[in-house]
């Protein structure tokens, strides 16, 4: 396993759509790997293969240290609920913004796990709101495009 470098917003490739994951092979794994490495060591819940870089549509997330770590490979939403949260999110990609933003409090994720099988995942509040901002990232979008507000950093702290 090795750190990748994480890309901050100035790079426009943030903006680009990931394309689908068709070759489950060592090298998907080697980033899967790397991604979970650098994710931890930043301290973050989630991470998208294009914030090192790799225009893949590969995410992964774990928002509990005790927590299975989540690889999700092509990912879609499949059901979100009407309900919603309303929230601070920060990306790894923005170091030290923060704004609101209303997610779905429940979604559920089709994906593919590191071999090629179909996953399914349901997450509510946190996991709901990572796995919605992870797979925003796929598309190029991020937080700040979803923020009601962003925070002063009187209310970061
Ligand atoms: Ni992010």
């Amino acid at each position: 396993m090795a750190l990748r470098n994480i890309v901050t917003g100035e790079d426009e490739i943030l903006r680009k759509k990931s394309k689908p994951v068709t070759v489950f092979d060592r090298r998907l794994h080697e980033l899967l790997d790397d991604m979970l490495e650098t994710m931890e060591h930043a301290d973050g819940v989630g991470l998208a293969a294009v914030q090192v870089g790799v225009l893949r549509r590969v995410v992964v997330i774990r928002i509990k240290e005790e927590d299975p770590v989540l690889e999700l490979v092509n990912p879609v939403i499949v059901e979100a609920s009407e309900e919603q949260q309303c929230g601070t999110e920060a990306c790894l990609s923005y170091p030290g913004e923060a704004g609101i933003v209303c997610r779905p409090k429940r979604v559920t994720v089709q994906a593919q796990n590191r071999n090629g099988d179909m996953i399914t995942v349901t997450g509510e509040d946190l996991l709901a709101r990572a796995l919605c901002h992870e797979l925003d990232h796929l598309d190029g979008v991020v937080f700040l495009d979803r923020a009601e507000r962003m925070l002063n950093e009187d209310e970061e702290e």
